[in-house]
């Protein structure tokens, strides 16, 4: 069993595709195992993706991501990990596969819908950067 952290950013809240993106996690026998929604400050954005503060999309990216609310949830199962991020798609949609999330609903490299932690050290820093160990169930 391995957890994953993943957010329907604020392109896929305002397009209205919150329960079809859960519902693609869940048809692939993952478990929402926490779950919730939240407008992210600028500065929580920042802290969440610190890793990226020196690239040149970070101001672009962490201004995008709180722009709006967002569905926070982790998900839990056997190779949850790699099972999430191959359901998101390639990060630029433009090279995401067919059936994909992010090839069937995202405008752009940054408007992607959809984040996935990208290995287990990024998942141990991102899910208690937002849930406690009180609000995750499995
Ligand atoms: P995500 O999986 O949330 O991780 C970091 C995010 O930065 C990524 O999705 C994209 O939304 C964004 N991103 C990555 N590369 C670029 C880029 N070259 N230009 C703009 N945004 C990017």
């Amino acid at each position: 069993m391995e957890r994953t952290l993943s957010i329907v950013k604020p392109d896929g809240v305002r397009k209205n595709i919150i329960g079809e993106v859960i519902g693609r996690f869940e048809k692939i026998g993952l478990k929402v195992a926490g779950l919730k929604m939240a407008s992210l400050s600028k500065k929580e954005a920042e802290g969440f993706y610190a890793v990226h503060r020196n690239r040149p999309f970070f101001e672009s990216l962490t201004g995008f991501m709180s722009s709006g609310p967002v569905v926070l949830m982790v998900l839990s199962g056997d190779d949850a990990i790699r099972k999430v991020r191959e359901i998101m798609g390639a990060t630029d949609p433009k090279n995401a596969k067919a059936g994909t999330i992010r090839k069937d609903f995202a405008d752009s490299i940054e408007a992607n819908i959809v984040h996935g932690s990208d290995g287990p050290d990024t998942a141990a820093f991102e899910i208690p950067y937002f849930f406690s160990a009180l609000e995750i169930f499995e």
